[in-house]
């Protein structure tokens, strides 16, 4: 009798096991419908210009796609790509980030503005999969994606195969069954104004600001002895407000948070 509750029940097992395992392996590239956002890429230097100032600055994209010390290499004012292939390793496995120069074999050379637009924004892939959100761009405005993917069109295109994503058994499980797109939280605005009031400097640190940089701000609250703050609040955190002076202030000498409000250097600084 035992003998025969032991056999059924692992055989019950074997076939959950299996069972699993197969809608895991057949979840994996399961294909998302979003909406292609209207973004034309510009040749105007300008926006190019500006777009260049956001990719190494408030967003910090080249610090994830590239695999150098980039703040070292931007210091000794040397050349720095957007070939990808950062490691992220986490306990699902390890991710690493795209090459999003125009390279069409082994970067972005062959998706169009609304592809790559999309996968900011809606956290799509051009293939229709998942993005990890590694990136807080959802509510970035027309305008400054615009700019975003302007450059990235202007840049020159470097020959750079990234390893693929490497998921343990765990990352598998999690990718087929909780990983979704992840899109803006309300409807996008087309331009922001940049001005020198708080909601300009909200803007820049939920829209456009590094998630790692929002991140450690959260993280940093929750050390503070009083009421830890949700994230939207993170303009009133005196903490954060450091932090994101001194980033701005270093990286994007644009401009700087005092108090709540946002102060823009010089104009002609978002040309350079
Ligand atoms: C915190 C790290 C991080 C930052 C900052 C970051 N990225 Fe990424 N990016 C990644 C990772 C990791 C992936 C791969 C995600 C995936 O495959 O699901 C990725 C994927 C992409 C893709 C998808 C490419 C493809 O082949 O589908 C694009 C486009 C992209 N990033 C552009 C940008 C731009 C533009 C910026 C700055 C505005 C930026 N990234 C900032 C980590 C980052």
């Amino acid at each position: 009798m035992i003998k025969r509750i032991l056999k059924w029940t692992g055989l019950i097992l074997l076939f959950l096991i299996a069972g699993i395992t197969i809608v895991t392996a057949f979840r994996q590239n399961i294909k998302y419908e979003a909406p292609y956002p209207a973004i034309k890429a510009s040749k105007d230097s300008l926006v190019i210009a500006t777009g260049k100032h956001l990719v190494f600055g408030a967003a910090h994209c080249v610090d994830c796609h590239n695999t150098a010390n980039v703040d070292s290499l931007i210091n000794l004012g040397q050349p720095v790509d957007l070939s990808g292939g950062r490691e992220f390793s986490l306990p699902l496995g390890n991710i690493y980030s795209k090459n999003i120069t125009p390279d069409k074999e082994t970067g972005i050379g062959n998706y169009t503005d609304e592809q790559i637009a999309r996968a900011l924004r809606y956290g799509v892939h051009p293939d229709g999969t998942v993005v990890y959100d590694f990136m807080p761009f959802h509510n970035m405005s027309d305008e400054d994606l615009t700019a975003v993917i302007s450059y990235l069109r202007a840049q020159r295109p470097v020959k750079n195969m990234v390893p693929r994503h490497d998921l343990n058994v765990m990352g598998n499980l999690v990718k087929a069954f909780m990983v979704k797109p992840v899109g803006p939280t309300g409807e996008v605005p087309k331009a922001v104004q940049k001005d020198t009031s708080a909601a300009y400097g909200r803007y820049i640190a939920m829209s456009v600001l590094n998630v790692m940089v929002a991140t450690q701000c959260v993280i940093w609250q929750e050390d503070l002895p009083a009421n830890p703050l949700p994230a939207v609040d993170l303009l009133k955190n005196p903490v954060c407000q450091l932090y994101i002076r001194q980033t701005l202030h270093q990286i994007q000498p644009a401009g700087y948070l005092d108090g709540q409000k946002m102060i823009l250097s010089n104009a002609s600084e978002w040309a350079r």
